[in-house]
């Protein structure tokens, strides 16, 4: 799954030292399948060679007003047409001046005038230029007008001292790039999900812990893969050996009674759950305040902690939210048969079966081998693939269960589901 593949992506690189850094953010958008156009100023050529952006994206930049795009017609004009998305990175005190003013003596002004695309800005500059009253009433000026701004960030700058004024990194830019055009062409706009990751932790004493092996990833795809279609997701994870991504509501619970209160608290505004985390069934039945010492009282005594599920599913017929709930099932053995009673038992729409011993799915591992059932007794074997393919395979499922027509769905976008 991959919003980014074959969008136009115009991207403006103005003079700072961080032009370099542009590089990389072409090789990233390439990389993800978008088609890239680069405009540069006078400014930002004195850093990078055009050369090396029209090696990259694979199409000559356009450096001058009045040049030709493919031979043929205006370039600015044409770009700021087909662009689906107008990235301006570096982007210098400068230009951003001229921005805010409605200028259009370059090729970056004028697309940036003349576009209906969104606009994703990450300035770049010096601490002083940066917080001078002018920059900042510029800044506000197209944030009031609907630009994205990332960054600056802290950091060391080119001259040497440290301060506000960097550039975010290139990864962090295409994260929003993702973000943006999920939100403007999303199949899942408009829908509320909520989505539990990672494993959680139930306290022994001050320094012990029961824990699952659970690395929050396939949690964390769904949670990407769905902001990227357009979703509003919050992400009540627990312990996770990846980051949770940027642009969802980031909601930490460590202990299975911390997700029980934050997954309920949430449900009025959920349209779909996802509870994807690896939530403890037992703890200790007393956390002990101070550390254990060998010799006294070794015997540690558990009992049960909450079901997160049963209590959505009393807690629904009650104000009849969220519309779906889906579960995973991590087995061992008869798989089909041990998630269907479990899809029963919690009276879930739809439940994901993974075979937890296969050593290249479930736990810790970049790919998944599941199997999506649903309520209507569909079961669909899916084969191996990663945990993101797996992911936008489970909510096209979901969009699908939902009823809504698929406005913008692309099926060659991964799904192996009809
Ligand atoms: N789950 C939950 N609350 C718990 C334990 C699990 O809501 N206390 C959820 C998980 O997030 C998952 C589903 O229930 O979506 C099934 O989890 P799993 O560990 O496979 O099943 P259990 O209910 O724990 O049953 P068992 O351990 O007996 O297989």
């Amino acid at each position: 799954m991959n919003i980014l593949a074959e969008k136009r992506i115009v991207l403006g690189v103005t003079g700072g030292i961080a032009v370099y850094k542009a590089v990389e953010i072409v090789s990233r958008l390439v990389k993800a399948e978008a088609d890239v156009r680069v405009l540069m100023t006078e400014a930002a050529q004195k850093f990078v060679s055009p050369l090396t952006f029209g090696a990259m994206s694979g199409h000559q930049p356009i450096t001058d007003l009045w040049q030709l795009y493919e031979g043929e017609r205006i370039g600015h004009v044409t770009l700021a047409h087909e662009a689906d998305l107008f990235i301006i990175a570096p982007l210098t005190a400068h230009t951003m001046a001229r921005l805010a003013q409605g200028m259009a003596n370059d090729p970056i002004t004028a697309t940036a005038l003349s576009t209906r695309a969104p606009l994703l800005l990450a300035p770049a500059m010096e601490s002083n230029m940066w917080m001078h009253p002018a920059t900042q009433a510029n800044l506000k000026t197209l944030i009031e007008r609907g630009a994205k701004i990332v960054g600056p960030e802290s950091g060391r700058l080119a001259s040497g001292a440290s301060g506000v004024g960097r550039m975010v990194e290139p990864a962090i830019i295409v994260e929003h790039a993702r973000i943006i055009l999920g939100k403007t062409r999303g199949p899942l706009s408009g829908l509320r999900l909520t989505i539990t990751a990672g494993g959680t932790r139930e306290w022994v004493d001050p320094v012990r812990f029961m824990g699952n092996r659970a690395s929050g990833k396939m949690g964390v795809a769904l949670a990407r893969v769905a902001r990227d279609l357009g979703a509003e997701v919050n992400l009540v994870y627990g312990a996770m050996t990846v980051d949770p991504p940027i642009g969802v509501n980031q909601i930490h619970a460590e202990r299975a009674e911390d997700m029980l209160r934050e997954v309920l608290r949430l449900l009025p505004e959920t349209d779909v759950l996802i509870s994807a985390a690896a939530i403890a069934d037992f703890r200790p039945a007393i956390t002990h305040r101070q550390k254990l010492k060998k010799g006294g009282n070794e015997e540690i005594r558990l009992e049960r902690t909450p079901d997160v599920l049963k209590a959505v599913s009393e807690k629904r017929k009650e104000i009849n939210m969220p519309k779906l709930v889906v579960g995973f099932a991590a087995e061992t053995t008869e798989l089909i048969a041990n998630a269907q009673a479990k899809m029963r038992k919690k009276e879930l729409d739809m439940i994901v079966v993974n075979d937890v011993t296969a050593p290249d799915a479930g736990f810790g591992v970049d790919t998944n081998r599941v199997t999506i059932i649903t309520r209507d007794g569909a079961v669909a074997p899916l084969p191996l693939m990663s945990k993101e393919d797996v992911a936008y395979n489970i909510l096209h499922r979901i969009r699908g269960l939902l009823g809504t027509p698929s406005i913008g769905w692309d099926p060659g976008m991964g799904s192996v589901l009809s």
